[in-house]
C-alpha cells in the first residue's frame, strides 16, 4: 500500500469529525496530499445504506442487519474512494472503520467483537488502517457536549441509552489494549486546540515513521 490509511474513532461528542477537517487542512498546507472521508458513506451508494441504517424510524433492525448494512457501506466506500486514493499515494482519513462496528456492533450490540471481525474481513481484505487514533472523551460528557449542538443530526445510535454508549466507551478500550501498535489513544476531554494539536503531533509522527 503506497499511501497512509490513518482512522479517527471514539464515541458520540469526541469531536473527531471537526477535528478531522482542520487536520485535513494543515496535512495540506504541509503539502502532503490528503483526502478526508467518513463512514457510513463518503460515496453515493455508502451515503444511501447510511440512510437505511440510521433513519430513527428503523427500531425494527436487526443487529445483524446493522452490522451488515455497515460492512456493504464499506466495501463499496473503499473499493470507491480509498483504495484509489492509497494506491496514488494519498493519505487517506477516516472518520469511523472497521473499530466503530467492533465498539458498537460486537460488544455494545453484543455480536461479539470476533464474529464482527470476521464478517468484516469479507469486506475489507487486508486494507486494516495503518494509524487509529482514539478520542477518548466520558460518555456522559460526549453526550452532553451534542446536547448542546443543535444543528447536529440525530441518528438512531445517538438515542440508544447512555449504557449502551458506556459499553461503546469500554470496547474501544478494550481494542486500544488489544492494538497497541496501531491505535493511540487521545484525551478528548482536553480543551479542542489541544485535542488538535495532540493529534497532528502523533500523525506527523506517524508519517515520519518515528
Ligand atoms: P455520525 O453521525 O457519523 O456521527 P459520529 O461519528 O460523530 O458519532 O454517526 C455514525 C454512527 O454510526 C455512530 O452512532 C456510530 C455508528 N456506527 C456503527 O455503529 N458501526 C459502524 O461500523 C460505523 C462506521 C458507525
Amino acid at each position: 500500500m503506497k499511501g497512509h490509511f490513518i482512522t479517527f474513532e471514539g464515541g458520540e461528542g469526541a469531536g473527531k469529525t471537526s477535528i478531522l477537517q482542520t487536520i485535513k487542512q494543515k496535512l495540506s498546507g504541509q503539502g502532503y496530499k490528503v483526502i478526508a472521508t467518513r463512514e457510513p458513506g463518503g460515496i453515493e451508494i455508502s451515503e444511501k445504506i447510511r440512510e437505511i441504517i440510521h433513519d430513527p424510524l428503523h427500531t425494527a433492525m436487526d443487529a445483524r442487519t446493522e452490522a451488515l448494512l455497515y460492512a456493504a457501506a464499506r466495501n463499496q466506500h473503499l473499493v470507491e474512494k480509498v483504495i484509489p486514493a492509497l494506491e496514488q499515494g494519498k493519505i487517506v482519513i477516516c472518520d469511523r472503520f472497521i473499530d466503530s462496528s467492533l465498539a458498537y456492533q460486537g460488544y455494545a450490540r453484543g455480536l461479539g467483537m470476533d464474529e464482527v471481525f470476521t464478517l468484516n474481513q469479507f469486506a475489507i481484505r487486508d486494507y486494516m488502517p495503518n494509524l487509529t487514533l482514539f478520542f477518548d472523551i466520558e460518555p456522559k460528557k460526549g453526550l452532553e457536549r451534542i446536547k448542546v449542538n443543535k444543528d447536529r443530526e440525530r441518528n438512531r445510535l445517538d438515542l440508544e441509552e447512555i449504557h449502551f454508549h458506556e459499553l461503546v466507551y469500554e470496547a474501544y478500550q478494550i481494542l486500544a489494549e488489544k492494538y497497541p501498535h496501531r491505535i493511540q489513544t487521545i484525551d478528548a476531554a482536553q480543551s479542542i486546540e489541544m485535542v488538535e494539536t495532540d493529534a497532528m503531533d502523533r500523525i506527523i509522527s506517524h508519517l515520519q515513521g518515528k
